[in-house]
C-alpha cells in the first residue's frame, strides 16, 4: 500500500539558528507523540541541510531539498546538484514547485530532466503540479494538470514512476490562506491516479503517493487527509511551527 506523508516545505525562512530549533523540537515532540504514524519530511533551504541531517540522525524524520539543477556537475555558478544534495544526505527533493515554475519560469520539459538527474542519485523526486486561479475559472483544472504530469513525468519506466512522489498544489491555495475543499482536492487526486493508472496499470498507480499542499493547517488537515486518494500533504507556513505541525502529522488516520 502507499505511504502517508507528511512535508514541511520552509522555503526562504528561517535562520540556520532557527532552523535547527525547529527542528529539535520537531524531532523531540514526534518521538514524544507520534510513532510509525506516517513518513515525516523536512524541507529547509540548502544551507541547513547538512547540519540537520546530523541532528535528525536516528530520528526516522527525513530529509528534502526544495530543488535541484538538471546537470549533475559543471559550471553552473550558484547550483546545486542532486549529486551533491546525496552527498549531505538528502533523501527527497521538490521538482515543480509553482513558486519555481513561476519564478524562475520552470517548464515541464526542464522538470523531467530535473527528475532524471534526482532518480539518478537515488533521490526521491516529489512532483509539484497545479493550477491557477484563472485556469481553473476558464474550466482548464484537469486539462493542466494532466498535461504537467504528463509531460513531466511519463518518460519514466515503471520502476522510476515508483520513486515519485505527487503533490497537487493548487496555485490559488498556496499561501493565500483559501484551502481547496476536500470535494476539490479530491476530485483531482483521483483523475490524477486515473491517469497513472491509465499509463502504469493499477498496481503501480495505486502504489504511488499524491499529497496535497496549499493552506494545509490542523483545522482543516483531517478532512483533507481523509479523502481517498490524498496521502498526505506538503505543507508551506503551517511546517513553521512546530505545534502546528505535529497537529497535522497527528490528523492522518
Ligand atoms: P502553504 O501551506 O503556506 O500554503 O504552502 C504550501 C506550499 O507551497 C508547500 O510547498
Amino acid at each position: 500500500m502507499r505511504k502517508n506523508i507528511i512535508a514541511g516545505n520552509w522555503k526562504m525562512n528561517l535562520s540556520l539558528e532557527q532552523g535547527y530549533g525547529l527542528a529539535s523540537e520537531i524531532k523531540w515532540m514526534v518521538s514524544d507523540e507520534v510513532s510509525n504514524k506516517c513518513d515525516i519530511i523536512l524541507i529547509p533551504p540548502f544551507t541547513h541541510l547538512s547540519g540537520l541531517n546530523s541532528l535528525l540522525k536516528d530520528s526516522g524524520i527525513k530529509l528534502g531539498a526544495q530543488n535541484c539543477h538538471h546537470e549533475n556537475s559543471g559550471a553552473y555558478t550558484g547550483e546545486i546538484s542532486a549529486e551533491i544534495l546525496k552527498s549531505v544526505g538528502v533523501s527527497y527533493v521538490l521538482i515543480g514547485h509553482s513558486e519555481r515554475r513561476t519564478f524562475q519560469n520552470e517548464t515541464n520539459a526542464l522538470l523531467a530532466n530535473k527528475i532524471n538527474r534526482a532518480l539518478e542519485n537515488e533521490i526521491q523526486a516529489i512532483y509539484c503540479f497545479g493550477e491557477t486561479l484563472e485556469q481553473r475559472d476558464a474550466g482548464n483544472a484537469f486539462e493542466v494538470n494532466l498535461s504537467q504530469i504528463k509531460e513531466g513525468l511519463f518518460h519514466l519506466d515503471t520502476s522510476q514512476i515508483q520513486k515519485v512522489i505527487l503533490a497537487y498544489e493548487p496555485v490559488w491555495a498556496i499561501g493565500t490562506g483559501k484551502t481547496a475543499s476536500p470535494q476539490q482536492a479530491q476530485e483531482i487526486h483521483r483523475f490524477v491516479r486515473q491517469a497513472l493508472t491509465e499509463k502504469y496499470g493499477e498496481a503501480t498507480a495505486g502504489s504511488i503517493s499524491i499529497l496535497y499542499g496549499g493552506s494545509m493547517n490542523p483545522s482543516n488537515a483531517s478532512e483533507l487527509l481523509g479523502c481517498e486518494d490524498i496521502d498526505g500533504g506538503l505543507i508551506g507556513g503551517s511546517s513553521l511551527e512546530s505545534r502546528a505541525f505535529l497537529d497535522i502529522i497527528k490528523a492522518i488516520d
